[in-house]
């Protein structure tokens, strides 16, 4: 099976790009970036990282092989296609800022891979997300269960690491489910987070409950205020994860974000659910039943992506 990851020269994308050859599921991936430039020198960072983290194979022991390239003809036939390229936040940016010039880079990256791999499916990690997905999606003419988001599983891995350091157990122990949008208004569900299948409210008062749900949801900026960038092992490790779910076809039920055609009461744009992933991309959208409270976060969240779905259109009608 063949991955290809864009952006791979970069941050998340050459993360995404190791975490798969780790976990040596594929039999390629294919580190796609631009050509830079620098003191009139041309640079190929996707082709230096790929042959750096190739010369780690024998160490790591996968077999996976990595290339880079600047050519989209060396995509063809590719299975799965991850879009990281763009630009990532900077301290005091929120993710919507990059909305103009990601939207370009997303919507010309899709084009290019879906002309070598019409029958793709596309992950997109490129902020801001749900509206980069709805980008991809319709620059692509694939069916909807084909191009999806990555940011749920990154921000319940944050929400569960935080936990787990708090209740002082295991990371792999805790369960957690988040809806809604990637930004301040995501939607950490207390409710069905559990340790081994007991509440977690029977193990953390509710102030302290709370304290930790807000971080997660300042999680990539407080990362921004510690690196001057956004994050990329964390981020590169959940793209790597949804791109195994398809690959092996493993049925996993993760957050990603999908787009709806009804549930959870929206329509026409990619949002944070919980999905069934495998060899089709998204085989089913699952609806849990909320609570009034949660469904009323989950619209606030909705209305937030509308808002800059609509600020996207008027870019575009400019
Ligand atoms: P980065 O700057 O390290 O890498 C981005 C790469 O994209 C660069 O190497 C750049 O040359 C490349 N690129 C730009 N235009 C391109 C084009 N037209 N074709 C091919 N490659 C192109 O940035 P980083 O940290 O890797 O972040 C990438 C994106 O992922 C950002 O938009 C960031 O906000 C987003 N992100 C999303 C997360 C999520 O949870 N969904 C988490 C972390 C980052
Ligand atoms: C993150 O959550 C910035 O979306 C990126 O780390």
């Amino acid at each position: 099976m063949k991955v290809t990851v864009v952006g791979a020269g970069g941050n998340v994308g050459s993360t995404v790009s190791m975490s798969i050859a780790q976990r040596d599921f594929a039999k390629e991936v294919v580190m796609v970036d631009i050509v830079k430039e620098k003191d009139g020198e041309k640079f190929y960072p996707s082709k230096g990282r790929a042959l750096d983290q190739w010369e780690s194979s024998p160490i790591h022991k996968f077999d996976t092989k990595l290339t880079g390239t600047v050519d989209y003809e060396d995509t063809a036939g590719s299975d799965v296609c991850v879009i990281t390229a763009g630009v990532p936040r900077r301290p005091g940016m929120s993710r919507d800022d990059l909305l103009e010039i990601n939207a370009n880079i997303v919507g010309s990256v899709t084009e290019q891979l879906v002309k070598h791999s019409p029958n793709t499916i596309l992950i997109i990690v490129s902020n801001p997300l749900d509206v980069m997905a709805q980008v991809a999606y319709e620059t692509s003419g694939l069916d909807s269960n084909r191009v999806m988001g990555m940011a749920g599983i990154l921000d319940t891995a944050r929400y569960r690491s935080f936990l787990a350091e708090e209740l002082d157990v295991s990371p792999k122990d805790i369960q957690a489910l988040l809806l809604g949008g990637h930004g301040d208004t995501m939607v950490p569900l207390p409710r069905f987070t559990t340790i081994s299948g007991m509440p977690v409210t029977q193990f953390i008062d509710e102030d302290k409950l709370d304290e930790i749900v807000e971080r997660t949801k300042g999680g990539g900026g407080e990362l921004v205020n510690l690196m001057g960038t956004s994050a990329w092992y964390a981020p590169g490790a959940a793209a790597a994860q949804m791109v195994e779910a398809i690959i092996l076809d493993q049925n996993r039920v993760f957050p990603c974000a999908a787009y709806l055609n009804g549930e959870y009461g929206h329509e026409e744009l990619f949002l944070g659910v919980p999905v069934k992933l495998g060899k089709d991309g998204i085989k089913k959208i699952i609806e849990v039943d909320l609570n009034d409270e949660e469904q009323q976060l989950m619209d606030t969240s909705a209305d937030h992506v509308h808002s800059v779905l609509s600020e996207f259109r008027k870019l575009m009608d400019k």
